[in-house]
């Protein structure tokens, strides 16, 4: 089989790598796809995958890519692209593609859309109101006091959603959404919740339009540095299974949300096809929806696919053709944890263009994986020059039997402090309670860095004869 695969992050990566895996994929194409994913190599022909530099959201650039290509999948697995059409455009010209049609995606890119949703079929959501006037919106609010979460009813990229504890916060957050555009047109409605108290958690469903499995259950952490002391970001780590709840009442919590949002998509005629993430709070009276994604999670994704033991292209074609019912996933039960490494300034403006170094190092330890979000051209060869190297990029670096000797002889434990300390990315940081977290449950770990968000990537330091573990040892 082809596969091509639309994105450029680390859950992209992720998808990429677990892909390359599947005995029935002879050759992927990522575009835009990293300098990771282009590291990859299709186990099954030994073919490395090829990245098409092109906009994720530029749907007659992809559909010519896949003339040309010619795919039997195409995953369609960032939010943008799907609220473009993109899998609609795919079907429209006969290439079967993986992800929800644009109707279905309006889970995700109208916040307004999932709140009448869930009234309309109850499902177990917070109070809420969808406000098309700033006066509502105020008068909702101070029903609350302030406490309640102002959220742009449109995609945004992140940014759209202010939680509140005061009357002024609230008016002020209505405000700049509505009256000063901070958000563009997204912000034309708002979505105005009251504001949960509890863990927050996210469940993981595939769908094939009829039907829902729901992955184990994860979680992760949003703001920037230890102890949640950061600003919000996209994601600084996850890990999955969680402690604090059993994997049969992190189940049941699933079927109370899902099972009534199947049988709403079922009256309304919605097929869904894909992957639906819904944001829960696990609030006193039971576990409470905040929003629906319409894809998989990043870095979910990360810490998902290293314990899916099924093959995922099996997986998504019978979310395509319906016949999910077919299937029963297979987890791993090992434990995964996932660390995002993020450049100095993230979420605010950063430096982009920094060496990463040590990816090589980090790798060789059994269990890690490092996941590339962002980071540009591999190795900044030509793409043809490139692609006649045999093996993939592990085994372009130093040999392998040497890097292997000279990493034993000095493990004292499997998780690599030195990677994780501010010397490893002298300029960038990450969270490193996650990661300890899990150590501390003694659980098998399968680490995986992701996020260095460092364009024209790590591969630079080693041409210019710095050997690409220097950063790691350095810092020991
Ligand atoms: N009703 C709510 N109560 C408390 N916190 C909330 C509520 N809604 C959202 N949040 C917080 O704001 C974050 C972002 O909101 P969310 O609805 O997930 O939007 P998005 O992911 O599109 O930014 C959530 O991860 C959660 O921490
Ligand atoms: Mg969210």
């Amino acid at each position: 089989m082809r596969v091509l695969i639309i994105g450029s992050g680390g859950r992209e990566h992720a998808l990429t790598w677990k892909i390359a895996r599947s005995p029935r994929v002879h050759e992927i194409v990522c575009a835009p796809g990293n300098g990771g994913m282009a590291g990859e190599v299709v186990q099954s022909s030994g073919v490395p995958v090829r990245c098409e530099k092109l906009r994720a959201t530029d749907v007659a650039g992809m559909l010519e890519l896949a003339m040309e290509f010619q795919p039997d999948l195409t995953v369609v697995a960032p939010d943008d692209p799907l609220a473009a059409g993109m899998v609609d455009a795919f079907e429209a010209n006969g290439f079967r593609a993986w992800g929800p049609t644009k109707a279905a995606a309006r889970f995700e890119w109208s916040k307004g859309f999932s709140q009448h949703f869930m009234d309309r079929h109850g499902i177990p959501t917070a109070q809420s109101r969808v406000c098309q006037s700033v006066d509502e919106a105020i008068g909702f609010a101070s029903l609350f006091d302030g406490n309640v979460a102002v959220k742009a009813d449109g995609l945004a990229l992140g940014k759209g959603v202010v939680v509140c504890h005061s009357m002024p916060e609230a008016e002020s957050a209505i405000q700049s959404m509505m009256v000063g555009k901070s958000l563009g047109d997204a912000g034309d409605r708002v979505v105005l919740q009251e504001r949960l108290d509890g863990l927050e958690m996210s469940i993981h469903a595939l769908c094939d339009g009829d039907r829902w499995l729901a992955f184990p259950s994860s979680q992760d952490h949003k703001p920037a540095y230890d102890g949640d002391l950061g600003p919000n970001t996209g994601g600084m780590g996850t890990y999955s299974p969680t402690p604090f709840m059993s994997e049969k009442a992190f189940q049941d919590a699933a079927a109370s949300i899902l099972d009534p949002w199947i049988k709403g998509c079922r009256l309304e005629g919605i097929r869904y096809k894909g992957l639906i993430y819904p944001g829960i709070i696990l609030t006193k009276s039971g576990p409470k929806v905040i929003e629906f994604n319409s894809r998989f999670g990043d870095p979910e994704t990360q810490i998902y696919l290293p314990r899916l033991e099924n093959d995922l292209v099996d997986l998504m074609e019978a979310c395509v053709d319906g016949t999910l019912g077919e299937h029963k996933l297979q987890w791993s039960t090992k434990s995964a944890v996932c660390v995002v490494m993020a450049s100095g300034g993230y979420p605010g403006p950063y430096e982009k263009g920094r060496t990463i170094t040590g990816i090589e190092a980090a790798e060789a330890i059994p269990g890690i994986k490092v996941f590339h979000a962002g980071t540009g051209d591999f190795l900044g060869e030509p793409r043809d020059k490139r692609r006649t190297r045999p093996g993939g990029h592990r085994s372009r670096s130093f040999p392998r039997s040497r890097q292997k000797s000279r990493l034993s002889g000095r493990r004292p434990n499997p998780f690599p402090r030195g990677i994780l300390s501010p010397g490893y990315c002298s300029q960038g940081f990450c969270r490193v309670s996650s990661f300890n977290f899990l150590k501390g449950m003694g659980a098998n770990n399968y680490v995986v860095y992701d996020k260095f968000k460092n364009h024209s990537g790590f591969m630079r330091g080693r041409r210019a004869g710095l050997p690409c573990h220097a950063a790691w040892w350095a810092s020991r």
